[in-house]
This record gives structure tokens, sequence and C-alpha cells, in this order.
């Protein structure tokens, strides 16, 4: 029989893994992997305090890695579905630094140097709109949360999409009818591009060299623009390079004659920018 598929785009699989294991644990690479685009994205938007947005954090230790990054704890913002996930990170900030943080995700009343931490579903809008602002992150970073996302089903929505491109006249959203499945990278692609601002860099470490294939200038529109935005308008692709993962692993012994070799292993870093296109929700004026 074959061996079952672990379902990756399920909260309950995620929920039920960090449960069980509540130690860090890294997809694909270290959580030093992204430096180099994070200080070059970082500088190049020329603010003291940008706002970053962490998505998928899961249990790792990127999320306190990037702190040396940032002026300011306070500018990162950890966002998971698995509201155990961001439990246990908000706990993990509190042992590491317990003077600033008191394990709330809240800092400190004389010591304003805490992350922010939310559970949020990124192909929900309303979850993301509850704690995110429009336009306000400068980068979005994220280790393998879409490669989790693509595993999803197609999601139903209703049609027209309530995030627009232009600013439709308010409909009464109760009275659509339409639905239709949209794959989930598509729904995040348009739900991130909301709080994102003009220009924003949104780096991606994957494990798959054709992560967002409908970026492609060819790949056919999915929806007219007035039911669904196009991901196309809204996210260029920048830059698309190798990491290499796994190494050659030296012997625990010690004795270097005998080098295991593990199989090659190369991952995708996409670091995508957002156009200048304004998003609107139906009936809001944000
Ligand atoms: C492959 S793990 C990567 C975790 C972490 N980034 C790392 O590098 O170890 C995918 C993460 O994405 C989260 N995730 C999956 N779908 C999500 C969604 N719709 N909204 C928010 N988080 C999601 C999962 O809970 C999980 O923590």
């Amino acid at each position: 029989m074959a061996p079952k598929v672990p379902s990756f785009g399920s909260q309950e699989y995620w929920n039920s893994r960090f449960t069980s294991n509540i130690d860090p644990f890294e997809w694909l690479e270290a959580p030093d992997a992204l430096d180099l685009y994070i200080t070059n994205v970082l500088r190049a938007t020329g603010e003291l305090k940008p706002e970053l947005l962490h998505i998928g954090c899961g249990t790792s230790l990127l999320s306190y890695h990037i702190r040396a990054h940032v002026k300011d704890p306070n500018q990162i913002h950890n966002l998971d579905y698995s509201e155990v996930a961001i439990h246990l990170g908000k706990q993990r900030e509190h042992e590491l630094y317990p003077a600033r943080c008191n394990g709330n995700g809240r800092s400190s009343a004389n010591a304003p140097a805490c992350m922010r931490w939310d559970t949020v579903d990124v192909l929900n809008h309303t979850s993301l709109l509850a704690a995110c602002k429009p336009r306000a992150y400068a980068v979005i970073i994220e280790k393998s949360t879409s490669d989790a996302i693509s595993c999803s089903e197609d999601v139903h929505i209703p049609l027209p999409y309530p995030i627009a491109i232009r600013s439709y006249t308010p409909i009464d959203m109760e009275l659509r009818q339409s639905s239709e499945p949209i794959h989930p990278l598509y729904i995040m692609a348009v739900n991130l591009a909301l709080v994102a601002r003009p220009g924003a860099r949104w780096i991606a470490l994957s494990y798959s060299n054709d992560r967002f294939p409908f970026l492609n200038a060819s790949s056919n529109t999915l929806l007219e623009d007035h039911l669904f935005p196009d991901p196309r308008v809204l996210w260029t692709l920048v830059k698309k390079r190798e990491v290499e993962g796994a190494k050659s692993q030296p012997p625990e012994d010690g004795d270097s004659s005998s080098v295991t070799h593990r199989p090659r292993v190369l991952n995708w870093v996409y670091v995508l920018e957002r156009t200048n296109v304004p998003l609107f929700v139906r009936g809001d004026n944000i």
C-alpha cells in the first residue's frame, strides 16, 4: 500500500503536528538562508522602520532570527493559521527575551521590544484584515508556506470576490450567487497584495522551481477582472534563485575519509514585487 501523504493543506494537520512536537522545526533551510535577500530588501525600502510580515511562521526560528535585521521587534508581525504555533511562538519569545515580552505577545511597559503574533488564515481576507492594516507592509517573508498552501484544495469563493482592482459600486455580498473553485495560491497572492504597500517585496523560499506559474505573462487569465483580480497585475517576479540545501555531511566520528554524501537538494528563492495597482475591499474606502 502506498504511504499516506500528510495533509499539508489542512489546519488540523498543522495543529496536531505542533501539539505533538513543540520543539522548533525548520522546513527546507536554516533561518539564515534568506539573510542576503532580507538585508537587500530592507535596505531598498529606505525606511527607518519598515514593517515585515512573516507568514506561516510555524515553529521556525526564523521569527527570532529576523529580529537582528530590524531596529524594533515590533516591526515584525508573525502569522500562522495554527493557533498552537502562534501560542508556542509567543511563549518562546518570552523565554528568549523575558525582560521585554510578557508571553502574551505584548511588550512589557518599559521595554516595547516584542514582535507581533496573530492567528490568521491568509486565504481568508476577513481573517487577514482583522490583524493586518491594508498597504502596511514593506516586506513579506515566508519559508515553505506557499508550498503548504499549494497542497490545499481549490477554495470555493463567492464571486465577485470582495477584493477588487477597481472600486466598483458596492454590491450586496449576501446576494452573490456564483461561486468558482480558485487555486489557493491565487487567493493568497490577492489577499497579500491588499496588505502590502506599493513596491513591497515578497520573499518566498520554496522547494518548487515553478511555485508561481500564474505570474507568467503567457498564462491564461483566470476570471474576468471584475470577478477576481488577476494576480499578475498585482505582483511581478523580480528574482528567482537556486539555493543549495543539504550539503555533504562529515560523519559524527570526525573521520573525514568516510564523508557521506547526501543527494544535492535544490530549493528556490523567489522575490516578487507589489505593483502600484490599488486594491479595494468592495464597499469599504480603505
Ligand atoms: C511547511 S510549514 C513552514 C513553517 C515555517 N515557515 C518553517 O520554515 O519551518 C507551513 C506553515 O504554513 C502554515 N499555513 C498553512 N496554510 C496556512 C494558511 N492558510 N494561513 C496561515 N498559515 C498557513 C502552517 O500552519 C505551517 O506552519
